[in-house]
C-alpha cells in the first residue's frame, strides 16, 4: 500500500472544512475561559481530544466552541493555527466554512477581518491558499438566512467565494432557503449545501432542484435512490465527501461501504476532513484510511488530491497556479 509519508507529503486541497471544527481543545478551553463561556468539561478533557457520544452532541460542543470565538484576534488565531497544522499534512488549498450566525458577539466584517489576517499570515509563510465560504445555520430559518446573505453581499472580498448550508438537517430543509440562495447566486457567489449526511434523498433533490447548488456536501443518502445517484454521476456535480470521518470519533470508519459504492458508481468525489480538531483525523489521515480501505494506487491518490481543487470555488487562475 501507499506509505503514510507519501500521503502526508502529497499536495492536497480540501473544500469542506468548518473553521469552528478546527479549534484545538486547549485553545477552545482558553478562549472559553477568557470570555466566560461554559464548554462542557467532558468535551475537552481527554488528552487533547474532544469527546461526545453522537452527532447531535458534537453539534452542541461545536456551538460552545464557536461561541467562545469572540474577537477578531480569536478568529485570526484559530485560522492561522489550523492552517499551519493542515500545511504540515500537505494541504495547499483549503476552503473554510464558517457560520457567522454562531458568533453573536461579533459583526460579520469583524469575523472576516480575523480570518483574512490568519489566512494571509499563513499564506505568506507557507504559500497555502485559503478561500472562505460563509455558511447558513439551517436551524435558524430562511429569513435570518436572507439577512445573512445580504450582509455578505454588502462586504464583498475576493477570498469570499460562495455560501454554504450546514448544521442539523432535521432542523431545516433546503426548501426554506430558496430566497437566500437566489440572492447569493445573483451576486455571483457559488453555492454549496450539506444534504444527505443524515437526511434522506429528498434533501439532496431539494438542494439540486431548488437551491441549484454548484457542489454538494456529504450526499451519502443518494445511495438509497438509484436514479438520484445516476443523476449525480451524469452531471458530475462535485460531491465533497468526508470519508472515514464520522461521529462519534471512536467509530471513524462507519461509512466505508457507502464511500466505496459512491466511488464505484462514478460520483465526482473529493475527500475532506469536515471538522478535523473536533472529530480527530486531519486530511492526510483521511487519505491514509482511504488508501488502505480502497486499495489505492498512486494514480488514485493523485486523482483525489486534484479532485479537491477541481471542486473548489476559486477562480481558474488560482486553481491553475496550484496544479
Ligand atoms: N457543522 C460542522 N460539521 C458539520 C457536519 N458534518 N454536518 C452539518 N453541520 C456541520
Ligand atoms: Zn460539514
Amino acid at each position: 500500500g501507499l506509505s503514510e509519508e507519501y500521503l502526508r507529503a502529497l499536495p492536497k486541497a480540501e473544500v469542506h472544512c468548518h473553521l469552528g471544527g478546527c479549534v484545538p481543545t486547549e485553545m477552545a478551553a482558553r478562549l472559553a475561559a477568557s470570555h466566560g463561556v461554559a464548554i462542557p468539561e467532558s468535551a475537552v478533557r481527554h488528552g487533547g481530544r474532544y469527546r461526545f457520544a453522537n452527532f447531535d452532541e458534537g453539534l452542541i460542543v461545536l456551538n460552545a466552541v464557536t461561541s467562545s470565538m469572540q474577537t477578531t484576534r480569536d478568529f485570526e488565531e484559530v485560522t492561522y493555527v489550523s492552517l499551519m497544522t493542515a500545511v504540515s499534512g500537505g494541504v495547499r488549498y483549503r476552503e473554510y466554512y464558517f457560520d457567522p450566525q454562531n458568533h453573536p458577539a461579533l459583526s460579520y466584517p469583524e469575523m472576516l477581518e480575523g480570518i483574512l489576517a490568519g489566512a494571509q499570515a499563513a499564506e505568506k509563510e507557507t504559500g497555502v491558499v485559503t478561500r472562505i465560504v460563509p455558511a447558513i445555520n439551517r436551524e435558524l430559518g430562511g429569513e435570518a438566512a436572507v439577512e445573512l446573505v445580504q450582509e455578505i453581499i454588502r462586504h464583498p472580498h475576493e477570498y469570499v467565494v460562495g455560501i454554504g448550508l450546514d448544521s442539523d438537517e432535521k432542523a431545516g430543509r433546503p426548501s426554506e432557503f430558496i430566497a437566500a440562495y437566489a440572492l447569493a447566486r445573483d451576486a455571483g457567489l457559488k453555492l454549496s449545501a450539506h444534504a444527505g449526511e443524515h437526511g434522506d434523498p429528498s434533501e439532496i433533490r431539494e438542494a439540486l432542484d431548488l437551491l441549484k447548488v454548484d457542489r454538494l456536501d456529504h450526499g451519502y443518502s443518494a445511495l438509497d435512490e438509484p436514479e438520484l445517484l445516476s443523476r449525480l454521476v451524469v452531471s458530475q456535480l462535485p460531491v465533497a465527501a468526508c470519508w472515514f470521518v464520522d461521529y462519534p470519533p471512536p467509530e471513524v470508519p462507519g461509512r466505508i461501504r457507502d464511500h466505496r459504492a459512491m466511488a464505484a458508481a462514478g460520483v465526482n468525489l473529493s475527500i475532506n476532513s469536515d471538522d478535523p480538531a473536533l472529530i480527530g483525523p486531519e486530511l492526510h489521515d483521511c487519505y491514509f484510511d482511504s488508501a488502505l480501505h480502497m486499495e489505492w494506487t498512486v494514480e488514485d491518490a493523485e486523482k483525489y488530491s486534484l479532485a479537491g481543487l477541481e471542486a473548489s470555488f476559486a477562480d481558474r487562475e488560482t486553481i491553475d497556479r496550484l496544479t
